[in-house]
């Protein structure tokens, strides 16, 4: 007889309620008071889709960083009983991505990926964001004087994919496509997809899989001293076929688009929201400007791009008093688990002076390649509005799209106060 391992002390069909609010354009536009009462339930509460959920800081860092837990790879997926979910083209597109391989699968992708973003690149690339910034800025002040402006339109959305697009040497022509095409992408990523959204996340799926299939057959042909040249180049060297070699690249390829635009996006819209609705904590930045490195760290604490990670139980065991089988899903609930008042000293306040540990990045060895690119944009961004744009005043309450993992803001309307 199997042994009876969860008695699960709070009713699903609460949590269930709770992820109903959580995930209209109300509950987003501010998801504070509904995470509050997520942590209230519990440390680990039953997920309402089987699983559970973790709220409490600690427990997350504990799955995050140990070795063992593993994430949702193509052999789980198909392994699901409702696996026509997890095996539609963008959830599978997802699936050969870098945050869904386990070891030894994870360590040698990894590897291949190289550093990404070191010292030299990281020079190369601060130039041209710098000049990136001060004509997407132009723009914006342009706009400003016409009165209220939307910011995530005019600087957030492009910034990430003017800077990845160099980064990866794509004509500048196709970055609008390129949005469209990863914000659709990520709605298979929600936890429930609406089929329209998944059919949506499908199209955009395909059309990703045939731009950068073009673009690996270019960069095989004439190679070039950018990362897709280079990615393909590492593969040659590790698989002898050399189909398999640009499926890897591709792979990266897609991925790197896919995991930089919306999430940088969120955060530099994210930074001048908390700051706009913060007037004091604004006022303590411009007295205090080595304050900005940490603004980035606070806001992605505060409110991070990605709300929510998963992690599979590599054999049975407990999360605190929780017993939780082997195989089980966990969500890391981050968001909630940023605010967490056992971590941090009055966590519902966003503060400038703090430099907060944070899974914005993730943590352990999934732990985000390119955060060196998006913090420098970050940094890059604030310091300039420092000097042209001190002082912004939101016109009108933000606009959020209604989902739970990855957030989204629809629009950022401000005034130049
Ligand atoms: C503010 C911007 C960004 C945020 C908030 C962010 C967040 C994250 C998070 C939370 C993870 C871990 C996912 C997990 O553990 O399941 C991750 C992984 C990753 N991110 Fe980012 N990311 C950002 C920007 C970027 C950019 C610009 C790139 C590349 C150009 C990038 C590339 C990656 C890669 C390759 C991984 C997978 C690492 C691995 O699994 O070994 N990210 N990111």
């Amino acid at each position: 007889m199997e042994p009876t391992l969860t008695i699960p002390a709070v009713d699903r069909r609460t949590v269930t309620s709770l992820f109903s609010r959580l995930r209209t354009r109300k509950g987003q536009s501010n998801p504070l008071p509904l995470y509050a009462e997520m942590r209230n339930l519990g440390d680990v509460i039953p997920s309402p889709w089987g699983g559970h959920l973790i709220t409490s800081y600690a427990l997350c860092d504990e799955v995050m960083r140990s070795r063992k837990w593993r994430v949702p790879d193509t052999q789980w997926r198909t392994s699901q009983h409702n696996s026509a979910r997890w095996n539609t083209p963008a959830s599978l597109q997802t699936a050969k991505s870098l945050p869904m391989l386990n070891p030894p699968l994870h360590t040698r992708v990894r590897r291949s990926a190289g550093k990404m973003f070191g010292r030299r690149t990281l020079a190369e690339l601060k130039e041209s964001i710098a000049r990136n910034i001060e004509s997407v800025l132009d723009q914006f002040e342009r706009n400003l004087l016409e009165g209220a402006a939307d910011f995530n339109s005019v600087v957030a959305n492009q910034l990430p994919v003017m800077s990845i697009g160099q980064w990866l040497g794509l004509p500048a022509s196709d970055y609008s496509l390129l949005r469209s095409l990863t914000n659709d992408q990520t709605l298979s990523q929600e936890f429930f997809p609406s089929p329209s959204q998944l059919a949506r996340a499908d199209a955009a799926a395909l059309g990703l899989q045939e731009y950068f299939t073009e673009v690996i057959r270019e960069r095989r042909e004439a190679p070039g001293d950018d990362p897709v040249s280079q990615w393909i180049a590492a593969w040659d060297t590790l698989e002898p076929d050399r189909e398999k070699a640009d499926a890897e690249a591709h792979s990266m390829a897609v991925f790197v688009i896919v995991a930089g635009l919306e999430t940088t996006e969120h955060l530099l819209s994210s930074m001048v929201r908390l700051l706009a609705h913060h007037p004091e904590q604004a006022d303590l930045l411009r007295a205090h400007p080595e304050y900005v490195p940490h603004v980035v760290d606070e806001t992605l604490r505060y409110d991070p791009a990605i709300h929510s990670i998963s992690r599979l139980a590599p054999h049975d065991t407990t999360l605190g008093d929780t017993p939780v089988r082997e195989g089980e899903m966990v969500q890391l609930m981050v968001g909630a688990a940023q605010h967490d008042p056992r971590q941090y000293t009055g966590p519902e306040n966003f503060d400038v002076r703090r430099r907060p540990s944070h899974f914005g990045f993730g943590g352990g060895i999934h732990y985000c390649l390119g955060a060196p690119l998006a913090r420098l944009e970050g940094e890059l961004l604030l310091t300039s509005m420092l000097k042209r744009i001190p002082r912004l005043r939101l016109s009108e309450l933000p606009s959020w799209e209604p989902r739970v993992s990855f957030r989204r803001l629809n629009h950022l309307m401000v005034t130049a106060a």
